[in-house]
């Protein structure tokens, strides 16, 4: 494999709001391909800062405390603990976990925020307007985003309308758009219920339009294949240029609440209002980047060689319903403000529906359907989730989880292919050649075939996984798998053992080095696996340029151990 220079990524993942519990879906979305890619690159030598938190900021939130009768901050700082936790127990690592209105982390939000949205109204992008607005007289309050529902008035892209009837005041979650509250059909308060009237406020709305050639140009350009990125998937790129078809328009970017970053212009308008939270959460990863820096570094400053230096790539991981604020209003504000990097790559993945028990498939969330992570975690261990949802993973179109096919594939793939083979080559040693690496001997060519697949696999998991096809890469190793199943079957080190001890010992030590070679190429994918091979094998990490390097002969090996559980069928049920 060749050995590139050191690269210097710096990755993120969307940050989920802190008003709820995590699901399958939102894993399967950002969290996981986000970290599946992070340790590929740290085991590849490359240097990274995984970076994601909680989006505290804004209505979501607000809402959620109000139902609970508690402060949001109480609200917010029990679930970014809760998701935190999660995270951590599904071996989702991040280098720093903030959290937009954290007490460790808010300060520095703020004042990074605050900086942007300056810079940008210096630089002329915004204009300030006084507009009707829709108002809950009983509430006594604007009705900003999710405070108000109603039917979407947008036309999909296939020309049909919308029409969904639970769109909220900033996006549409059905259709992927954004909405404009006053143009919503019916709308309704979510806070009382009532239909609201409309009352007159000042905002600040950021021209977009001013960065539409440049986006434009930006957008086609990752359609191709650049020297340092592969070109971005054609999901993110159709949605974002045929928004651009119309121009975009202009977004206001401040909204009347107590709940956010407050406006920082010297303005009496400008008093009780606060940043859109779409406007300040982006620039999350940019402020729990700082902080992480003056916390490492003593130097908040030093973000900047993450965020604005030539050499560094930001890599955005989201889930669809996030590809128009970070393929376009993100950009926007990054070109507006002037100083910070451009994304090399929006990754963004569909929607994860989840299969019934009568075969008809329903969106997450939808009747209160969900797998929540919690739950999944008081049964099961993290890899067989984690091989899931990456097996099954929606990367081009949505797909769905079922509880069956779960099972399934845990006993017939991960078990069946890897786990087996695992077991098989290490209880061997451990019962024929004393838990020690034999030696290589005189190796046939179906021995040397079988090292050159492990090479040849080994390259296309690379590849694949530069090319953000985390399915496809993870089918790679289940190849390899599969195939070294293959091998020891035709070996039959069984019967070579009563024949000839020495080829025996051969067949044992190109199963022992593909069992290295797997443990290395499962490792971004099954990290609590691979370390459990790591101890069985007495290896401490896997560097992944390494992972041709064989073990020496005599090399000791630790205790076997299961590294799958089986499932039984009933256990679908738990989910
Ligand atoms: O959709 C969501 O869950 C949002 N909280 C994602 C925010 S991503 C970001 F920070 F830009
Ligand atoms: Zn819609």
């Amino acid at each position: 494999m060749s050995s590139l220079s050191r690269r210097r990524f710096l990755i993120t993942a969307g940050l989920p709001y802190s008003n709820g519990r995590l699901h399958v879906g939102h894993v399967a979305g950002a969290y996981l391909p986000a970290d599946t890619f992070a340790r590929y690159l740290r085991a590849r030598g490359d240097e990274v800062l995984f970076v994601c938190g909680s989006d505290d900021n804004g209505v979501a939130s607000l809402i959620s405390a109000r139902k609970e009768g508690r402060s949001v901050q109480e609200l917010t700082a029990e679930y970014n603990q809760r998701q935190r936790s999660d995270f951590e127990r599904l071996g989702i690592r991040f280098d720093v976990y903030g959290g937009t209105h954290q007490p460790e982390y808010v300060e520095m939000h703020e004042k990074i925020s605050q900086e942007f949205f300056r810079v940008i109204h210096e630089h002329g992008h915004f204009v300030k307007r006084t507009t009707e607005q829709l108002y809950d007289v009983e509430a006594q309050q604007f009705l900003p985003d999710r405070f108000v529902k109603g039917t979407c008035y947008h036309t999909r892209e296939n020309g049909s309308p919308c029409g969904y009837d639970g769109a909220y005041g900033d996006q549409c979650e059905s259709c992927g758009n954004a909405i404009d509250p006053m143009l919503l059909v019916e709308p309704q308060s979510t806070i009382t219920g009532s239909r609201p009237e409309s009352r007159s406020t000042t905002h600040w709305y950021m021209k977009l339009g001013d960065f539409d050639q440049p986006l434009r140009e930006w957008l086609t350009s990752n359609r191709t294949a650049g020297p340092d990125r592969p070109a971005w998937r054609d999901t993110v790129l159709n949605f974002a240029l045929g928004q651009l078809q119309e121009g975009l328009p202009e977004r206001p970017m401040t909204r009347d609440l107590d709940w956010g970053v407050p406006v920082p212009l010297d303005d009496p308008d400008a008093e009780g209002k606060v940043l859109y939270v779409w406007f300040d959460a982006p620039i999350g990863y940019v402020s729990f980047t700082a902080t992480h820096c003056q916390r490492e570094t003593g130097d908040w400053k030093n973000y900047e060689r993450w965020w604005k230096d030539e050499d560094s790539r930001v890599v955005h991981f989201i889930g669809e319903d996030n590809t128009v604020f970070h393929a376009l209003t993100w950009p926007a504000m990054i070109l507006a403000e002037g100083s910070h990097r451009l994304p090399s790559q929006v990754v963004s993945n569909a929607f994860l529906n989840i299969k019934l028990a009568g075969g008809d498939e329903t969106k997450i969330g939808k009747t209160k359907v969900a797998i929540w992570i919690e739950d999944y975690l008081k049964h099961f261990d993290a890899d067989p989730l984690r091989y899931y949802l990456t097996a099954i993973a929606p990367e081009t179109r949505r797909t769905a989880f079922d509880a069956d096919d779960f099972v399934a594939r845990n006993n017939g793939e991960l078990l069946n292919a890897l786990g087996n083979f695992i077991n098989r080559t290490l209880t061997f040693t451990e019962k024929y050649f004393e838990g020690s690496v034999p030696e290589p001997g005189d190796r046939t060519e179906v021995d040397l075939e079988h090292l050159n697949r492990i090479g040849a696999h080994a390259e296309r998991v690379t590849e694949q996984l530069e090319a953000f096809h985390f399915k496809a890469a993870l089918e790679e190793v289940m190849a390899l798998a599969r195939a070294s199943n293959g091998y020891l079957d035709t070996k039959q080190p069984w019967k070579q053992r009563k024949e000839d001890m020495a080829a025996c010992g051969t067949t044992l030590n190109i199963c022992l080095q593909t069992v290295k070679a797997l443990a290395t190429l499962m490792a971004p994918f099954l990290p609590a696996m691979s370390e459990k091979c790591g101890e069985m094998l007495k290896v401490q990490g896997f560097p992944w340029l390494e992972v041709g390097v064989e073990l020496p002969p005599g090399h000791e090996l630790g205790e076997s151990g299961i590294l799958v559980r089986k499932l039984e069928a009933d256990e679908a049920g738990r989910l």
